[in-house]
């Protein structure tokens, strides 16, 4: 006799193609049935590509036909009538999205000085360069550096209807952490106090209309991370790591935390890959691959790697994040590659 729970363990086994976790907790799966040996499960999507639905009943069908005593195994999977035929699914739909914004974004890493708020600027740029409107919310209470890596020097200002209207540069709408921070001395916040403001930056700041709003987070996956993923209505998540990070099992943390607040990872950049000398030498200061690997290992996407240049590292110093100050070099096409990959996963 097959139980409800050894059908629910089995499926759990099936991951939603392209993302870490299962279509059981994906909630995808609404009706199962066994009798003498047969199943039926009836699941529906919320979207997906005909791919989509024949990799979950492929899968679903294999997994259910492996648990003991069974020899018939029905699978129906229904989409939407004209879901869609192109771009990625988002199987999560977030509850209280904000209007005008088409994608809440956050970036994320395990740890600090990974180069995380250099990514997230840089993508911010990129998506622009690639022709959308994109705004960055820097939450990094510890230490927020994006509007010195952005250029920006002003303050939000207040619209007349009583709204924060965030400061512009280089195309991109900045609300930060730090624009509350006097000068240089630190502020201690108090968690509800965070979660609050966060709140409002998100609620009661003029972004207008926004195709991407890229939320940069404070580093780690912590309690204060946490509360953050779900004080912002996150569409996705992205993991940036350093090889060598990798490959100490710091991308599941962040993994991890992900799915404590069931917002779906979009996929790992690895950032600081390696370092090309001026003699042509590639040398790998943090190894190679970790990210790679562990996109692999974890069975979620991998947007690609950005090496270590000097000149990222520059233009970060100066406020003119390098896609912008120089979009056809190496260090730019590689954000603006990886900004490409994450737009077709957002579809
Ligand atoms: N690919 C790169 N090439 C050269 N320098 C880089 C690269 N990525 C980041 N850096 C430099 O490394 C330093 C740390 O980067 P960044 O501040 O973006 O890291 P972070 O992960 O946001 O750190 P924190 O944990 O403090 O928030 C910065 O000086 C930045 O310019
Ligand atoms: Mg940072």
């Amino acid at each position: 006799m097959i139980t409800e729970d050894q059908i629910k363990e089995a499926l759990r086994a099936v991951k939603y193609p392209g993302y870490s976790r299962d279509i059981i907790s994906f909630g995808l799966v609404k009706e199962i049935k066994a009798s003498n040996g047969a199943i039926s499960v009836s699941m529906q999507l919320t979207s997906g590509t005909a791919e989509v639905v024949q990799q979950i009943k492929t899968e679903s069908e294999r997994a259910l036909k492996a648990l003991p005593g069974v020899n018939a195994v029905h699978v129906e999977v229904k989409a939407p009538a004209g879901g869609q035929t192109g771009g990625a699914p988002n199987p999560w739909q977030s509850q209280n999205k904000v209007p005008g914004i088409q994608r809440v974004v956050a970036i994320a890493s395990g740890k600090g000085g990974v180069g995380k708020s250099t990514t997230s600027v840089n993508l911010a740029c990129a998506l622009t360069h690639l022709g959308a409107k994109v705004g960055l919310l820097d939450c990094d209470i510890y230490g927020p550096s994006i509007p010195l890596m952005m250029g920006i020097h002003d303050r939000p200002t207040v619209s007349p209807q009583e709204k924060l209207v965030p400061p512009v540069n280089h195309g991109v709408k900045l609300m930060s952490m730090g624009f509350l921070i006097e000068g240089d001395s630190p502020v201690i916040w108090r968690g509800p106090m965070i979660m609050k403001t966060i709140q409002q930056f998100v609620t009661a700041v003029e972004w207008g209309q926004l195709d991407y709003l890229l939320v940069d987070l404070p580093p780690g996956t912590g309690d204060a991370q946490l509360s953050l993923c779900q004080t912002v209505p996150l569409d996705g998540g992205v993991i940036v790591t350093t090889p060598q990070e990798a490959s100490l099992g710091v991308v599941r943390k962040g993994i991890a935390m992900f799915e404590k607040v069931n917002v779906p990872i979009l996929g790992i950049i690895e950032n600081m890959s390696y370092f090309t000398a001026p003699n042509g030498d590639r040398i790998e200061i943090f190894g190679h691959g970790g990210g790679h690997a562990e996109a692999t290992r974890q069975n979620i996407t991998f947007f690609g790697e950005i090496p270590i240049f000097t000149e990222i590292r520059i233009a970060g110093d100066e406020g003119v994040p390098v896609v912008v100050s120089a979009p056809d070099k190496p260090a730019a096409q590689a954000f603006i590659h990886i900004a490409e990959a994450l737009r077709q996963k957002l579809g």
